[in-house]
C-alpha cells in the first residue's frame, strides 16, 4: 500500500514497542529544500485533484485534530507491529471531511443508533462518530498499540463528545461477535479475503438472531467486499458514490442497508 505522502505523527518506539507521536513526515528530511522537492514530486505524480486534496488535508487535519483533542494522522504499518499483513490493511485514517459527510448522509437517530468501526486504529472514526448523538460507539482493532493511542485520544476528547458510551476492543474482528443492537457497521478498507468473509458472516448471523435495519458503510471496498455485500445476502446497495476528499482511489463509498 503506497501512502507515503501522508504526514505521519505516530511511530513505534523500537525499545519498548509503545506508540509515540513525533510529528515527523514518514520519509521527511530535515532540509527545507529537500522537503519542497519531495512535495513537488509527489504532487506531480498524484495529478491535480488528489494534489489539491493532499494540500487541503495538510492544512485542515491539524486544525480538526486540535479541535477534538486527538492525534490520529499518520501511517502505521502492521508489519512493524508484528502482524502478518496478507489480509489486513495498514493503519491510515479516513479523511475528516469524507467521514463527516458520510455520518450526515446516514441519518443518525439520536439516542438509538449504535455504530461499530471495524479496524478502529487510533480512533478517528469512533471519536468523530461520537460527536454525533449516537447511543453507543464501538471500535474493534487488532493492534494493542494502536488501541492504546485510541484510548489516549478518547481521554483527551471526552468532554467534546455527545455520545458518552465509547469502547475500544482489542481483538481480531473475526473473533468478535457483533452485538445485536449495532445498527451501523463502518469499514474503511480494514481487511479482505477470509477475514472479511468471516466478519460478513458474523453480520449475517447477528441479523438472523435479531432482524433489524443494519446500515453498512464501506469506504474503498475492494473486490471481496463488493462481491460479498452486493451478492445474495441480506444487504441492498442504497448508494455508491465517489468522495474525492478521501485521496486517490480511496474515494469510493458504498452504503448498504439490510
Ligand atoms: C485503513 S485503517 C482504518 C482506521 C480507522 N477506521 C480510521 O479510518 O481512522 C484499517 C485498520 O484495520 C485494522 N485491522 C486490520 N485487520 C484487522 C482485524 N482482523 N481485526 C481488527 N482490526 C483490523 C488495522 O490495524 C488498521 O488500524
Amino acid at each position: 500500500m503506497r501512502r507515503e505522502w501522508f504526514p505521519i505523527r505516530a511511530r513505534l518506539n523500537s525499545s519498548d514497542s509503545t506508540l509515540v507521536y513525533d510529528g515527523r513526515l514518514l520519509h521527511g528530511k530535515t532540509r527545507l529544500i529537500t522537503k519542497l522537492r519531495n512535495l513537488a514530486t509527489r504532487l506531480r505524480g498524484m495529478g491535480f485533484r488528489p494534489s489539491q486534496d493532499y494540500l487541503w488535508q495538510r492544512v485542515t487535519w491539524p486544525i480538526q485534530e486540535r479541535r477534538l483533542g486527538i492525534r490520529t494522522t499518520g501511517v502505521v504499518r502492521l508489519s512493524e507491529l508484528g502482524v502478518p499483513t496478507s489480509q489486513h490493511s495498514d493503519y491510515a485514517p479516513i479523511s475528516f471531511g469524507c467521514l463527516r459527510r458520510i455520518l450526515k448522509r446516514i441519518d443518525i437517530r439520536a439516542g438509538k443508533d449504535v455504530l461499530i468501526d471495524y479496524g478502529s486504529g487510533l480512533g478517528r472514526v469512533v471519536l468523530v462518530a461520537a460527536t454525533f448523538p449516537l447511543q453507543r460507539v464501538i471500535g474493534v482493532e487488532l493492534s494493542e498499540q494502536l488501541t492504546r493511542g485510541a484510548l489516549d485520544n478518547l481521554a483527551n476528547s471526552k468532554d467534546r463528545l455527545k455520545c458518552k458510551d465509547v469502547k475500544f476492543i482489542v481483538t481480531d474482528a473475526t473473533q468478535y461477535e457483533l452485538p445485536d443492537d449495532v445498527t451501523i457497521a463502518f469499514f474503511f478498507n480494514p481487511f479482505r479475503g477470509g477475514v472479511l468473509e468471516s466478519v460478513y458472516q458474523r453480520l449475517c448471523d447477528s441479523l438472523d438472531r435479531a432482524p433489524r435495519r443494519l446500515t453498512v458503510v464501506y469506504v474503498h471496498p475492494g473486490e471481496d467486499a463488493e462481491r460479498l455485500f452486493k451478492g445474495e445476502g441480506p444487504f441492498v446497495l442504497r448508494e455508491e458514490y465517489n468522495d474525492w476528499y478521501n485521496p486517490g482511489s480511496f474515494g469510493t463509498i458504498m452504503i448498504f442497508n439490510s
